[in-house]
Order: C-alpha cells, then structure tokens, then sequence
C-alpha cells in the first residue's frame, strides 16, 4: 500500500467528522465575542473543510469551523467562520435575508407555531366553521415557506396547515384540514394571516399503521427466520478518524449536520497500489416539490439538505431493525441549536453484505465451471423529516463499482381529496388525497480519477445509417463526446440512448492506452416538472439537469445555495456556471440530479413501503481487467472436480 497525500493520517484528521470539544472551543469564542447571546439559535454548525489544493500539498491547517446563527429576538443572522485553534472568529457575515435567503430553520420554530396558531382568532373561527372546536386534537404542521410575497419580505416565515389528531395516539397524517393556510411570522412571534381558500371535508378513517387493535396482531404464517452470522467477524476494520479499509477499498466515514454522510478520499486498491477515485462525496441537497397548483399548496417545496438539515435528523439505528448482520455503528455529534454537544447514538451504519453472483461460467469446451459471490460494503444513515423517513446507502463492491440508492418511506404527505378525477392528486382512502411531487436528490461527487485533474465525456449509443460503410445496416456504434465547459456540461440523461457520463483521467492510461476512467449511469427519470418561470424553477434550479460539471471551488458546496430558506432563487449552480468556466482535464466536482416522481399509490398508505432511486459509478477502463479474479470461490462452491479439489459437504467441517 502506498503513501499517497490523500491518504495520509494528517489529511484524514484535518477532514474528521465534528468532535465534541470543538463545538464547546468554538461556542466559547462565539460567546466572548458577543455572536452568541442568551436569544442566539445556532441553526447550523459544521467543519469548514480546508482547501483541497492546500491540504493535498501536504500543508495541513487547523480546523476551522462554520456556525450559521440566528437571534431569535431580531431575527438578525449570522455567518461566521471561526478558528479554536487561533482562538478567533475570523469572519462575520451578516445576512440581508431579503436577498441572501436565510439560515436554516431552527427546532423551537416547530415547537412556536403551534402554541401561536392555536391562540389565533382568525384560526379558531376556521376551524369553528368546520365543526373543529377541540383545540387539544388540532395539530399545527410548520412549513418552510417558498418565496417571500411583496407584504413577507425581510421576514422569517412558516406557512402552516392543520391536521387532526383524534387521541395522543392518532396518525394526524390521515386526517387534513385541507385549505386553510396559516402565516406565521416566528420572530415576530405572530400570526401573519390565516387564509381560508377552501373547504373541504376532513377525512375520516384512521391510518394507525403502527397500533395493533388497528391493523391486527403481526402475523404472516411460514415466515421463519432468516439469520446472518460472520462468525469471524466483518472483515473491515475503522479508525478513530473514519477511515474504513476493506477488501481493497479505503474510504473516510465522516458526518455533517446539513449532508449527512459525507465520504472523502475514496480509493481501491489495484495490485498493492491504493489508487483514488473519489476525493469527496455526499448528497449537497434535495428538494421535495409538490405538483398540485392549488391555492393553498403553491409554495410546498421542501429543501431538506439547504432548509431542514437533514443529517440533523438523523435516527438512532437498531440491529436487527434498521441494520442486520456483523455491524459496527458509528456516532455522529453535532452541535444542538443552543450551542451545545449533542450527540445521535448509532447514527451511521457500517456492514457488508452478500450481493449475489459476481460472475459465473460453465465453459462448454474445457469443462471449467466457476462462480464468485459478490459482497458490498454498506454505508449507510437513515433521517426523518417531517412525515418522510429518507434511507442513504452507499455501496461499495468488490469489482470496484460504487452505487448510492436512496430508500424512501414514511408517510405521504396527505390532502383532503377533492373527487372527480383531480389531476395533481392520488385518492388514497375514503376522501384522502396525496399530491403528486417528486423527491429531487443531487449528488455532489468531486472525483479523483488516479488524480484531481479530470474530464468528462458524453457516451451515448448511435444508430448508424443504412449506407457504404454499414451496407447490411446491422452496425450501431457509440459516440463519445468531450464536455469542455460548464455550459456544455448542463445534461440530460437519455435512456434511449444508454447516456451516461465517463469521468477520466487524460494524464493516465490503462495497459491499453486508454484514458483510465469511471462512468456515472444515471437512472434517467424526470427532472423538475416545474414550468421555467415558477418560483421553484428558479430556487432549485439543480433539479433542472441531470448533470453539472464545474471545477472545484471550496467555497461551491450547495447547489442552490448556502442560504436556502425563502432564498428568493438563482443561487448556487445556476449562478456559478454562468461564468462558464472551464472544465477539461481540470479539477472537476461532477452534480448529479435523480430522484422519484411519486404519483402516490394506495399501496403507499399508511406507511409506504420503500421506493428507491439512485446511481452507480462504475470502473471503465480503470483496471487491466477483471479485477476480481483474486477473489476465492466461497467455501461450499469449490470449483473442485476440474482442479481436483475435494468436493465439501455441510457437515464435514469441525
Ligand atoms: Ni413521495
């Protein structure tokens, strides 16, 4: 194994996930130099990563940490950089929230809006006129608010719908009461306006999914159990930083309130050298947009990177539950709203798990018959935002391909239904809607292809003519198209054609003299249906493309920007690809669009089984060959009789 830059202990500790007395050194600094009062929200705390260019010089700083704060008595925000290790604060930027957006939203907003919403006249008289008179059953759901309208601006908003719950037991999701929309102002700490658009009924039927005198006892007979046992234990070890070795790979687990995992200097190993292939990888947004016009639904687009936080969400996993075989948890620590240490017990889950056959042959001529199973490494967190429960795994596979599939679950976001066969929403039950909406997630994959200067082409299937070089016209062929700038590399993927995306390094070549290289296949599904001039076209601009290159900046991290909530739009990959910056044979950060379009089933309801959508980035042209003919045919599959193995039977080992 080699001692490449990127993988030096020095470069591993300088991009480790938060540590505890990191947040505490930081606060302290916040607090002495007055950013921090008794009324100050810390809405985002993280490691402000050193300069790639600089740390792989081998020029390793002190670690620096970024803190988005809010005063919740003002509602002035704040964006500073502050270094414990200087012991300063070395910048502070104050945000004009009208234009930059605002920091993301803060838990007690939750917790405000109800207890406001509930005292409000205007409110209870909307929900007297539907019969609604026990304020103890009406649950307040605060949502990020979209764009700020002419009477909003410069102030912090939550737009809020109300659902009932009959008993403290109650999934409120299934009973809306569609078409009343509340406006709150949650520095203010007051209710803006109620909007009463529409009425409609409120659906009836429980959908306690999770109460068995509701759904019945558990009971599926002839199911047994299915137990997974490595009796030696998992065969990948970690390290205090993160940093995972296994089979060949090498990659640094790290976590972040706002992207979750976060993965850097991703590597395998080829004939004992460790050759990089990723430098740093994470999901840099996502955005829920809801597809159903109507008046009181407009704005329901959901940022759960750049408004929520995702990572901040993050679930404590169970084994047996969430995780099943050998597996090693991993903390994350974050820093809670008021400053402090906040740690999630077993937020990141780590374990490998067969994949199927790796490849197989019965040779027809020698006789040779041979299978490999495949294995992956799984890396994997899973959050809980509102009513979605979103699952993140990475995997990482003995043939060197990696792939990253998003599970979506929970519950729909629910509707009074309207009837009559209305166009932006699913009946799910009796007078229950779920709108229409797409789960948009981008990847942000800075790649490392045996070096940081990197470059893409297009590859796409070509039907080819009828003519004097095809005189049979049975040929196609492929066209591979070189990406140069930031325009050109603006890109939709196109099944029909089998397009996919092969990032390579111009500078290395395979025994065959090739460009070594890795593709990215993208699933191909829609892109944001919004119309070009709608609000959400403009804030989530990302979701437009499947594909964005730009070159690596350390400052270009979010897709549509640093300060999504109510950002007004235009921020982040639209803005910065304006300049149309070169991208061939450079330090490249490639920006991958996928997601679902959900036409909610009935099937979905109450709970929805998990739906999946991601990728896969793949070797081509990386290794010599196959690079898993090392790999040992499992205990009871020797391919014996034509090498002369004895054939093992269960039962014959001690
Ligand atoms: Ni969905």
């Amino acid at each position: 194994m080699n001692t490449a830059p990127h993988l030096s202990p020095d470069v591993a500790h300088a991009l480790a996930s938060l540590r505890g007395e990191e947040i505490d050194a930081s606060m302290g600094i916040l607090r002495r130099d007055g950013l921090v009062t008794a009324t100050t929200r810390v809405a985002y705390f993280g490691l402000y990563e050193q300069d790639k260019r600089t740390l792989l010089a081998g020029d390793v700083r002190a670690r620096r940490f970024r803190a988005m704060l809010i005063d919740m008595s003002s509602g002035v925000q704040h964006d500073v950089l502050v270094s414990p290790a200087e012991d300063r604060v070395i910048s502070v930027v104050q945000l004009d929230v009208a234009v930059d957006g605002q920091v993301p939203v803060v838990l007690e907003e939750f917790s405000l809006v109800e207890e406001i919403v509930h005292r409000d006249e205007r409110w209870l008289a909307a929900m007297r006129r539907r019969g609604l008179t026990d304020i103890s059953t009406l649950r307040v759901n605060p949502l990020s608010a979209g764009v700020a309208s002419a009477d909003e601006q410069g102030r912090r908003i939550q737009r809020c719908f109300t659902f009932v719950q009959k008993t403290p037991h109650d999934l409120g999701w299934a009973h809306p009461v569609d078409g009343v929309t509340v406006i709150v102002d949650v520095v203010a700490r007051e209710v803006l306006d109620v909007i009463d658009h529409v009425e409609l009924p409120v659906p009836e039927e429980d959908g306690n999914f999770h109460l068995p005198e509701w759904v019945g006892e558990p009971e599926r007979p002839g199911l047994r159990p299915i137990q997974i046992t490595q009796p030696q234990g998992p065969s990948f070890e970690i390290d205090d930083d993160g940093v995972i070795d296994w089979a060949g790979w090498r990659l640094q687990v790290g976590f972040d309130q706002r992207e979750g995992l976060v993965l850097h200097n991703v590597s395998i190993d080829d004939g004992g050298l460790q050759r990089p292939v990723l430098y740093r990888a994470s999901i840099a947004e996502m955005v829920v947009p809801y597809g159903d016009p109507a008046p009181q639904r407009w704005f329901q687009n959901f940022f759960d990177c750049g408004e929520y936080l995702l990572g901040g969400f993050a679930n404590s996993l169970e084994l047996g539950c969430d995780c099943v075989g050998e597996v090693t948890y991993v903390d994350a620590t974050l820093a809670d709203n008021d400053g402090g240490v906040r740690v999630i017990p077993q937020a990141i889950c780590i374990h490998e798990e067969d994949a199927g056959i790796l490849w197989k042959h019965f040779d027809n001529w020698n006789g040779s018959s041979d299978s490999r199973r495949n294995r992956r490494l799984v890396v994997s967190f899973f959050v809980t935002v509102g009513n979605y429960d979103y699952g993140f795994y990475w995997y990482f596979s003995l043939d060197g391909s990696i792939q990253l599939e998003v599970k979506a679950t929970g519950v729909v976001f629910t509707s009074s239904y309207p009837g009559g066969g209305y166009p932006y929403a699913s009946e799910l039950a009796p007078g229950l809607g779920a709108p229409f909406h797409q789960h948009l997630f981008s990847a942000r994959l800075d790649t490392m292809i045996d070096g940081v200067d990197n470059a893409v082409d297009e590859v796409e299937a070509v039907f080819v003519p009828r003519g004097p070089q095809n005189p049979t016209g049975t040929g196609f062929t492929q066209s591979v198209t070189r990406l140069r700038t930031e325009q050109e590399a603006q890109r939709f993927a196109d099944n029909a054609k089998n397009r996919a995306w092969l990032v390579s390094n111009p500078s290395v070549r395979n025994r065959l003299g090739a460009p070594v290289g890795y593709v990215l296949h993208p699933e191909g599904r829609p892109v944001l249906l919004a119309d070009a001039e709608s609000d959400i076209h403009k804030r989530a601009t990302f979701t437009t493309k499947h594909l964005w290159v730009t070159p690596y900046e350390p400052t270009e991290l979010y897709p549509a920007g640093d300060f999504v909530n109510m950002h007004p739009g235009g921020a982040g990959l639209p803005r910065w690809t304006a300049a149309d910056r070169d991208i061939d044979d450079a330090d490249i950060v490639l920006w991958h669009t996928f997601g679902l379009t959900h036409f909610p089933r009935i099937e979905d309801w109450p709970v929805m089984p998990v739906d999946t959508a991601g990728f896969v980035f793949k070797p081509y042209g990386f290794f010599g060959r196959n690079p898993t003919l090392d790999v040992p045919a499992s205990d009871h599959c020797a391919p014996a009789a034509a090498h002369g193995h004895a054939h093992h039977d269960h039962g014959e080992h001690p």
